[in-house]
């Protein structure tokens, strides 16, 4: 299988897996499952999970329960997305080439759904066919929780709001708002297959490094993205980022100085990746798919 044909059977996987941990039938708040499974199923480059997945391979970890941290880790993610859409963030009226979850439904609907999407995460680790030692459990829900919080997720997303006030900024500065808004969901996706393996720290180590780069080039890509695609091919909308004062590569050094930073992170990401033999080869292709990608 190629690279393109696995990250598809992987968003298939997760699609399928996520249909089934967000049943309509017999919910107590039918609207608000509507709206989680709106945000959640169907679109989605998948990207994490098949990180996680990728990663939970070459250490040796199970699939079956690595798919289901990545389709917890995918909750994270898609809450994220209903609430950067938000009027009071990003304020956008299209994702994944439909309404955003608060054009669709409404915008207190949208924060519940982003609510409720975040908590669901944390229930599918919790369970015991995530892995059948509590321990591990633990820490893969310390590690979601840390990466998806106030130092992680959350905390990127402040600064970036933030960064909007500035009329400039430094390089230091557009590190902070990338590596915690972006990168961290991806230290999270790379270091839970060596947690699910029971791998030591050097290995956790080592696959967090190789997310730090990966998680940069691809937020530079997305920035770029911005500059040079259209709401067509990207399914959400463009030219934004500039008007908005975000924190970017390209605010910094221009579009080629921005292209050249994401290609040196995709080699120092495929450095870090050196002890693995050829088992490693997708986490290879991921690196360059990431600044390649069209969307
Ligand atoms: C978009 O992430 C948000 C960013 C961190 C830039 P993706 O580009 O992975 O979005 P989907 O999941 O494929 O829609
Ligand atoms: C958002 O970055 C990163 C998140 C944590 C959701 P962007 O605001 O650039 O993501 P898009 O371009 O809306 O997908
Ligand atoms: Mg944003
Ligand atoms: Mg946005
Ligand atoms: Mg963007």
């Amino acid at each position: 299988m190629t690279f393109m044909d696995e990250l598809k059977r992987t968003a298939r996987d997760v699609d399928t897996l996520l249909d089934a941990l967000l049943p309509l039938d017999g919910a107590a708040a039918p609207r608000l499952v509507e709206a989680m499974r709106y945000s959640a199923l169907g679109q989605g480059k998948r990207l994490r999970p098949f990180l996680l997945r990728e990663s939970a391979r070459i250490h040796g970890a199970d699939d079956a329960r690595a798919l289901r941290a990545g389709a917890a880790l995918e909750c994270v993610h898609c809450y994220s997305l209903i609430h950067d859409d938000l009027p009071a963030m990003d304020d956008d009226d299209l994702r994944r080439g439909q309404p955003t979850c608060h054009k669709r439904f409404d915008e207190a609907t949208a924060i519940l759904a982003g609510d409720g999407l975040l908590t669901h995460a944390f229930f599918i680790l919790a369970a015991p066919q995530t892995h059948p030692d509590a321990a591990v459990r633990a820490e893969l829900i310390t590690g979601l929780a840390r990466d998806s919080g106030h130092e992680g997720m959350a905390g990127g997303q402040m600064l970036d709001l933030q960064a909007e006030a500035r009329a400039s900024h430094d390089e230091a500065e557009v590190l902070a708002v990338q590596n915690l808004k972006t990168g961290a969901l991806f230290g999270f996706a790379c270091e839970a297959g060596a947690i699910l393996a029971g791998r030591p720290k050097e290995d956790r180590a080592r696959m967090r490094r190789y997310a730090g780069h990966i998680g940069l080039a691809f937020q530079i890509a997305d920035d770029i993205l911005d500059v040079e695609s259209t709401p067509e091919e990207l399914g959400k909308a463009t030219g934004k980022d500039a008007g908005a004062g975000k924190a970017t590569f390209i605010d910094l050094y221009g579009l080629d100085g921005a292209r050249a930073r994401a290609r040196e992170l995709v080699e120092t990401a495929q450095e870090a990746l050196s002890p693995y033999g050829e088992e490693a080869d997708n986490l290879r292709q991921a690196a360059r798919f990431i600044i390649e990608r069209r969307k």
